[in-house]
């Protein structure tokens, strides 16, 4: 076995899905996915070559922020299936070399959870310091509030017990509160509940809010939410070693530093890479490699045990909170014009295909890049057949149509009628007719084959998540030449084009040894020379991307 893959640490080069439950297949046809439907297609996504599955939440809910509102941490929301049914998928799944991991959501509860209908009974309430009260109207920014089309503030006045609660998302999603040792007891109580059932970890839901600590007037706070975020991180692993923390934690990198923990990695595992992100993005609408580039060089280097997600999409708004004003205008400009594809002053409730008009020349380069750095690549169910948004669905939910099965009913996500269906699918370019993945499977030139094959390249490459990166000069602005070195010696170049006008790009390998060839992964293993002194040309198309291995002269030829 290459050192690069051991299995302990299998989140270094896996290949993650993030898929809905409920808009992923209706096994029973009542018009909701479910979790049988959910089984049912891991086949599916065990030929795709997906090897972790993540669950968006599943549990029961109030139904006002998509799932993300939990009105019980240890059950099933009916309209899914069971936990009976969960088990099985979970077991279904392992049978086939898929692990999942599920959405860990303990920011907040639902109002309508127990805890916090008791919480507001009366201030002597035994729940009511699970949540967290002020006497007082604390202060709070409009710039601190996530959702500024519904909220105007942090803090909502409980007219009957006359306190105002936190809550840093929906005024119905009152924050818990995690200094309280009861609470922590329920968070290890829940975290330790699914392991139980099986799940090798956790996306963890909101994280910088989650360790947030809110100044309430008027009380000290010695509560450390670091050290709070090790305890968690030991006591999963106790329970199951090799368990994987995944978080939500879009912060600049240098504060990004601190939730992985200490020297010895006592915190999240992983973390996605939303800098990162932001600037490919910026660096697409500008036909210029120079964003990500420089994102790229202030990226941490992370000790081994920790790693970064790197994602084109998620299921929430593309959120390009991190760039200036005027770089932000940039992106919307280019991808999200029309005032009704924003979202929150912020962000772009679009799937990646419309943003470039279809083009599958960007979509691929997209892609190829987020394949090629150190990390772990995450989809979004629908990304590997190019699915659209459908407008038509209010706000962040535009993202999260009924996956694209088939070309006939529904897309076949469900056989219900139509009316019924959890969500409406999309009409016209994108529509089920046009982009779905049954025709796509038939098809050996299909976006679906290319997906594949760059995971399945990536998985065979099982070093790149282990790598460190580092960008090669080069005169051409609109190209990002970047190589990825493993300790073994190991070594990859990439090079991707934000430009639409093919180019050569000249590199200066001196660092390889003599003999050393470059082959080219993802197009047919070609074989390129390297000149004595290292010197190549290398051919690039427009939106081109190509992933060049590095074999020295004394090294197995690829098979
Ligand atoms: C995270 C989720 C988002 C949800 C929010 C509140 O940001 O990604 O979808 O609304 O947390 O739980």
């Amino acid at each position: 076995m290459r050192s690069a893959d051991s299995g302990d640490l299998w989140w270094k080069n896996a290949v993650f899905y993030c898929a809905d439950i409920e808009t992923f297949y209706d096994w029973n046809g009542d018009g909701t996915g479910d979790i049988r439907g959910m089984t049912d297609r891991l086949e599916y996504l065990n030929d795709l070559g997906v090897t972790c599955l993540w669950l968006m939440p599943f549990y029961p809910t109030a139904r006002k922020d998509d799932g993300y509102d939990i009105t019980d941490f240890y059950g099933v929301d009916p309209r899914l299936g069971t936990l009976g049914d969960f088990v099985e998928l979970v077991r279904t799944a392992k049978s086939k070399g898929i692990r999942v991991i599920v959405d860990f959501v303990m920011n907040h509860t639902s109002d309508a959870h127990p805890w916090f209908k008791s919480a507001r009974r009366s201030k002597d309430d035994p729940y009511r310091d699970h949540y967290v009260w002020s006497a007082t109207e604390p202060k709070s920014s409009p710039k601190d509030v996530v959702f500024p089309d519904q909220e105007d503030s942090n803090w909502e006045l409980d007219r009957k017990t006359g306190e105002w609660y936190l809550h840093h998302f929906y005024k119905h999603q009152p924050d818990l509160n995690i200094e309280n040792p009861k609470v922590q007891e329920e968070i290890s109580r829940t975290l330790g509940f699914w392991l139980e059932l099986g799940v090798s970890g956790f996306r963890v839901d909101a994280v910088p809010f989650l360790f947030a600590k809110d100044a309430v007037p008027g009380q000290i706070d010695v509560f450390d939410p670091f050290q709070y975020l090790g305890d968690i991180r030991n006591f999963i692993t106790r329970r199951l070693g090799d368990a994987v923390l995944l978080g939500e934690v879009n912060v600049p990198y240098k504060e990004q530093k601190k939730f992985f923990g200490g020297a010895d990695g006592d915190g999240l595992n992983m973390q996605f890479d939303f800098i990162g992100m932001q600037q490919i993005y910026l660096s697409m609408a500008r036909g210029d490699a120079r964003p990500i580039a420089k994102a790229l060089r202030q990226r941490p280097t992370l000790d081994p045990t920790s790693q970064w997600a790197n994602f084109i999409r998620n299921h929430d708004e593309l959120t390009l909170d991190k760039l200036s004003d005027t770089e932000r205008q940039e992106v919307f400009d280019a991808f999200g014009p029309d005032p009704d594809m924003q979202l929150y002053g912020r962000g772009l409730r679009r799937r990646l295909p419309p943003m470039l008009g279809g083009d599958e020349r960007r979509m691929k380069m997209a892609y190829s890049l987020a394949f090629s750095l150190p990390g772990t690549p995450v989809l979004f169910y629908g990304e590997e057949i190019g699915m659209a948004e459908n407008p038509e669905i209010p706000g962040r939910l535009a993202v999260r149509s009924p996956m694209q099965w088939t070309g006939g009913t529904n897309g076949g996500f469900s056989s219900a009628v139509k009316r019924r269906l959890t969500r409406p699918l999309p009409d016209g370019l994108y529509g089920p007719e046009r982009v779905n993945a049954a025709d796509q499977r038939r098809d050996h030139g299909s976006f679906w084959w290319f997906m594949r094959n760059l995971i399945y390249t990536y998985r065979e490459q099982p070093e790149i998540g282990w790598s460190t990166v580092e960008i090669l000069k080069q005169p051409n602005r609109a190209v990002l030449a970047h190589v990825c070195r493993e300790e073994s010696g190991w070594s990859m170049i990439a090079l991707h084009n934000f430009g639409a006008e093919g180019c050569i790009v000249a590199l200066e390998l001196d660092a390889v040894a003599p003999g050393s060839v470059l082959v080219d992964l993802l197009d047919g293993r070609t074989e390129i020379e390297l000149d004595k002194s290292g010197r190549v040309e290398l051919d690039l198309g427009p939106y081109g991307y190509r992933w060049l291995r590095v074999l020295g002269p004394e090294e197995e030829p690829i098979i």
